[in-house]
C-alpha cells in the first residue's frame, strides 16, 4: 500500500486535556499532528503557540508535529516553533512577504517546510520554489475554522498539483486540510493526495481507532 500519512488537527481536540487527547490520537493509529495556529489577524480566529507545541513534547508527545502556520507576519515565529519541536513548518505564501526568504528560513532551523495555497490560490505561486518544498498544502475550505464542508473543486486542484510534483521528479508530500471523511477520502487520494489531516471527523467521535482504520480501509481500496 502507497504510504499515507494521517494527521488529526488538534483544533478539534479538547484542549483542557490536550496531552491526554493528542496521545490517545496517536495511540489509535494517527501518524502526525496537525497543529493549527491561527492568530486572529490572518484568519478570524485564535488558537494556540510556540508554548503549546513546547508543552506536548514536555508531555512525552514523539509524533511528527505538523505545524501549520496561519500567521501574518510569518518570520519571526519560526524560530520558536523549531526549537518548540515543529518537524514540518508550513505557511500561506499570502501572509509572508519574501515566500523564498521563509522557506530559506525553515530550512535553516532545521524543519521541512511547506506552502499552503488557499482555495482560490493559483498554483503560479508554486513557480520557482519546487525545489525548497518537502510539502505542499491544498486548503480544502477556506482557513480559520474546523467542521466545514469539503470544497469539490479542490480535487481538480489536487489532480493538477499532483501532476506538478510527478514533473518536478521530487519527492514532496501533497497534504490537503479541510473537511477530510471516511466517505471522502478515498476519491481524495485517487486525485494525489497523500497527507490527510482530519480534525472534526476524528475528534467528535469516540472512538478515534475506528475511525482512522475506517480512513485506512478506505485508502487501502
Ligand atoms: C482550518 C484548519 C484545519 C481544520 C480541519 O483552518 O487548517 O486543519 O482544523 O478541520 P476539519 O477536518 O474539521 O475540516
Ligand atoms: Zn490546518
Amino acid at each position: 500500500m502507497k504510504d499515507f500519512l494521517i494527521a488529526p488537527s488538534i483544533l478539534s481536540a479538547d484542549f483542557a486535556r490536550l496531552g491526554d487527547d493528542v496521545a490517545k490520537v496517536l495511540a489509535a493509529g494517527a501518524d502526525v499532528v496537525h497543529f493549527d495556529v491561527m492568530d486572529n489577524h490572518y484568519v478570524p480566529n485564535l488558537t494556540i503557540g510556540p508554548m503549546v507545541c513546547q508543552a506536548l513534547r514536555d508531555f512525552g508527545i514523539k509524533a511528527m508535529i505538523d505545524v501549520h502556520l496561519m500567521v501574518k507576519p510569518v518570520d519571526r515565529i519560526v524560530p520558536d516553533f523549531a526549537k518548540a519541536g515543529a518537524n514540518l513548518i508550513t505557511f500561506h505564501p499570502e501572509a509572508s512577504d519574501h515566500v523564498d526568504r521563509t522557506l530559506g528560513l525553515i530550512k535553516e532551523q532545521g524543519c521541512q517546510a511547506g506552502l499552503v495555497l488557499n482555495p482560490a490560490t493559483p498554483l503560479s505561486c508554486l513557480e520557482y520554489v519546487m525545489d525548497k518544498l518537502d510539502v505542499i498544502l491544498l486548503m480544502s475550505v477556506n482557513p480559520g475554522f474546523g467542521g466545514q464542508s469539503f470544497i469539490p473543486g479542490t480535487l481538480d486542484k489536487l489532480r493538477q498539483v499532483r501532476r506538478l510534483i510527478d514533473e518536478s521528479g521530487r519527492d514532496i508530500r501533497l497534504e490537503i486540510d479541510g473537511g477530510v471523511k471516511v466517505d471522502n477520502i478515498r476519491e481524495i487520494a485517487q486525485a494525489g493526495a497523500d497527507m490527510f489531516v482530519a480534525g472534526s471527523a476524528i475528534f467528535s467521535q469516540p472512538d478515534y481507532k475506528a475511525v482512522i482504520d475506517q480512513m485506512r480501509a478506505e485508502l487501502a481500496h
